[in-house]
């Protein structure tokens, strides 16, 4: 899929599809209206078939005067209620009928509509990742693949500008990168295990001259990482903890550390889970996911930053040697933790790997974690969960997630909270109980970043759909690269 800006006239472009935005009550946006001049008002004519209703598409042929094969009439709904949610719907209901389309090639002039308060550069970023995502397909492992797109090239028509191109060029690589995380979400456990994780890393640091560096297990043992080789000590898949270096800025500049939550299949050990949709914690390793696709984004759109992929992986198995509810371990921080639920399992390898980030003197540190259900039951599958011991740096988050459409909701992390986790054996538990269940899990981390600026995102509600829509979405990445761009500067 190629995209490219271009001066365009709607009537004139030879294309095998012109895509025309309408308002209810036939409202024509301008494109639309000349297309209508130039037919001699065979587009308004048409328009009785159309409700104009938010993501409702009729496809007109041969339209005279016009010189594009086909002309996409796509629904906007009420003009005065035309924002960001409602620019991302037409797109999306445009990419879903061109889908099923011929042409090869297609003008969408939605691109240049007013959206609330933002600049053509936004619509420009959120019109190629919206399309990107509606192509985006995984049937490697199925036998009959689904029809192979037949579209190749988008033209977004506006007038060329160095600040488009750069939108332009930031989406796609945004796009790649949560292509990665989606289909690394999406591939199954069997295949994508911590090794393979690792594999991945690798691949990518040879594709984008990164530095990577993979600890196993006896480099874990020695850096005294006990909270982490709990979790994977009754697994046959030997653990990894992958730590990815991109840099494009200078090297006095100090790095973001985005630390990101590699389980790739949770049974909940010990503390078994039940069966049903059991299936669904091989996307545990989202946030390893997220980190890579972010990383990759970054360094594929050679973004002027500093960056630290930091991915602990493994897997959470029962088993002979499995840790047992009543275990006591010692974190990489010295801190001792009674494991008394081996499913709360992701706040003990994260632990360990942002003791070790902070050997990076990184400025910053993000977590992405699916970290609870209780998340889940807070924020519902909208917004993720958002944590910070800096709220600074909350702000700064919260502002890139409204930015990138990808939205999160700020939870407290009072002290009040810490009394959850007492334990009467160690320092603390891994688990404070139901109430406040994605608190205290975050309160829990909260114990071993004293020394950092860090923010934690909890994404189990968000990084994929269940039911028939099931599949990774590829959130936080557009989020974190928003991030990571604003906080190196850029707006
Ligand atoms: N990976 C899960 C969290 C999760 C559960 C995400 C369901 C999405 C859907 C995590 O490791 C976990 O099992 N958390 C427990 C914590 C509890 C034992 C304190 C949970 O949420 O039930
Ligand atoms: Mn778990
Ligand atoms: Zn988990």
């Amino acid at each position: 899929m190629e995209f490219s800006i271009r001066t365009l006239s709607p009537e004139t472009a030879k294309t095998g599809c012109v895509v025309l935005g309408v308002y209810t009550d036939r409202e024509l946006t301008a494109p639309a209206r000349r297309v209508d001049q130039k037919s001699k008002g065979a587009l308004r004519a048409a328009l009785a078939d159309l409700s104009g209703r938010l993501g409702s598409t009729l496809l007109l042929r041969a339209l005279p005067g016009v010189a594009a094969e086909r002309v996409l009439l796509v629904g906007l709904g009420a003009r005065k209620e035309f924002a960001e949610a409602a620019f991302r719907d037409a797109v999306r209901a445009a990419a879903t009928a061109l889908r099923e389309l011929g042409a090869k090639d297609t003008a969408l002039f939605l691109v240049d509509l007013k959206v609330a308060e933002r600049t053509l550069s936004w619509n420009v970023r959120h019109a190629v990742l919206v399309l990107r995502e509606a192509f985006y397909r995984f049937d490697e492992l199925k036998q009959k693949k689904s029809p192979a797109l037949s579209l190749e090239r988008i033209t977004l028509p506006l007038p060329p500008a160095a600040a488009l191109a750069q939108a332009l060029a930031e989406a796609e690589a945004t796009a790649d990168g949560a292509d990665l995380a989606r289909t690394l979400g999406d591939l199954p456990p069997n295949i994508c295990t911590p090794t393979y994780l690792a594999e991945q890393a690798k691949k990518l640091a040879r594709e984008f001259k990164l530095d990577v560096e993979v600890l196993e297990r006896r480099d874990m043992e020695k850096l005294g990482m006990g909270s982490f080789l709990a979790v994977t000590q009754a697994s046959h898949q030997p653990p990894k903890l992958i730590i990815l270096h991109y840099r494009g800025a200078a090297r006095s500049a100090k790095p973001v550390a985005l630390v990101g939550k590699g389980i790739t299949f949770d049974t909940g050990g010990i503390s078994l889970k039940p069966a049903a949709e059991m299936d669904e914690m091989k996307f545990d390793m989202s946030g390893a996911g997220s980190v890579l696709g972010a990383v990759r984004a970054l360094a594929g759109m050679k973004a002027p930053v500093n960056v630290i992929g930091v991915v602990p992986t493994c897997e959470n198995m029962p088993g002979g040697h499995a840790t047992k509810p009543g275990d006591i371990v010692t974190t990489m921080s010295g801190q001792t933790v009674e494991i008394l639920n081996t499913d709360a399992e992701g706040r003990l390898i994260l632990c360990d790997a942002m003791t070790y980030a902070e050997r990076f003197k990184p400025d910053v540190v993000v977590d992405i974690a699916t970290l609870t259900g209780a998340c889940v039951i807070a924020l519902g599958h909208v917004a993720s969960g958002l944590f910070s011991n800096d709220q600074k740096l909350a702000d700064e988050v919260r502002e890139a997630t409204d930015d990138a459409w990808d939205r999160v909701w700020q939870l407290p992390l009072w002290e009040d909270y810490q009394e959850q986790l007492r334990s009467n054996f160690a320092d603390f538990a891994n688990v404070g109980g139901r109430p406040g269940g994605a608190i205290t899990a975050a309160s829990f981390l909260a114990r071993f970043t004293r020394n950092l600026r860090w923010a934690h995102l909890d994404v189990a509600g968000t990084a994929w759909r269940s039911g028939r829509e099931k599949g990774s979405t590829g959130r936080p990445v557009p989020l974190l690269v928003r991030y990571v761009l604003r906080h190196a500067g850029r707006k």
